[in-house]
């Protein structure tokens, strides 16, 4: 049976680089909220629209088992969620609704800074850590490259030094972290920003319109910054 609900419920990162921008955002379309950090649920004042403060990881899970209609999370994040089920022979879940132009970033694979890059080719049997398998896996596999990728959910890049991994594949904002572990950058996997996340089909019940009226308010508001 569908899931029935007259309030639009929106997902967005409790803690981390998404989360102020998200409610800053989410504020400039005239929402309002009981403000309280430790909430993990806002009850909106103003529109029919309640906040769920989550891990980014958790979004698209959230959005593809209906539990949340929309979500502001990083690309990198919907991609690799959706790379997963597509592995485990599900189809594809979500889509991006908006492209927010912020909180942009790079997938990037990186080696030590002392080492060369000759091409993807010299990472067959190499070990890869990173918090990005499926991504990782599906541009390996274009290369006909098979390595070994370790799976971590953070701190990827002191595994080389801890003897973990020999290379990394991990996101890239200011380059700091790379640069604070001796590690270079050598090539892109996905280029990523803050998006607007939601399934594949239209929403149906009240929440349709909710989420159009939301969804023109922000246009408005994105296009204010320009
Ligand atoms: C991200 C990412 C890198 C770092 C890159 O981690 O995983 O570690 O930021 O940013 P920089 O290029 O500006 O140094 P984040 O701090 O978001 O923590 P997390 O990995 O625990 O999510
Ligand atoms: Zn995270
Ligand atoms: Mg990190």
């Amino acid at each position: 049976p569908a899931i029935t609900r007259d309030r639009l419920r929106v997902a967005i990162q409790k803690s981390g680089r998404l989360a102020d921008p998200a409610r800053d955002l989410l504020a400039s379309c005239g929402l309002t909220w009981r403000e309280s950090r430790d909430k993990l649920f806002c009850y909106g004042e103003s529109l029919p629209v309640d906040l769920l403060l989550v891990r980014d990881d958790d979004i698209p899970g959230l959005i593809a088992d209906g539990v949340c209609d929309l979500g502001i999370v990083g690309r990198n994040v919907v991609v690799e969620y959706d790379l997963g089920r597509q592995a485990g022979g599900a189809p594809g879940a979500l889509e991006e609704w908006r492209q927010l132009g912020w909180g942009t970033c790079r997938l990037d694979i990186a080696i030590n800074d002392d080492e060369r890059w000759a091409g993807a080719e010299q990472l067959a049997g190499k070990r890869i850590a990173t918090s990005y398998p499926h991504t990782l896996g599906r541009w390996l596999s274009e290369r006909g490259v098979e390595a070994d990728i370790v799976t971590l959910s953070g701190s990827v890049e002191i595994a080389p030094r801890l003897g973990q991994a020999d290379l990394i594949c991990d996101l890239v904002s200011t380059g700091g972290t790379l640069a604070a572990n001796n590690l270079k950058p050598v090539e892109t996997l996905l280029h990523s920003e803050a998006v607007i996340a939601g399934p594949t089909h239209p929403l149906e019940d009240g929440r349709a319109d909710i989420a159009d009226m939301l969804l023109r308010r922000m246009d408005g508001a994105l296009r204010l910054k320009e």
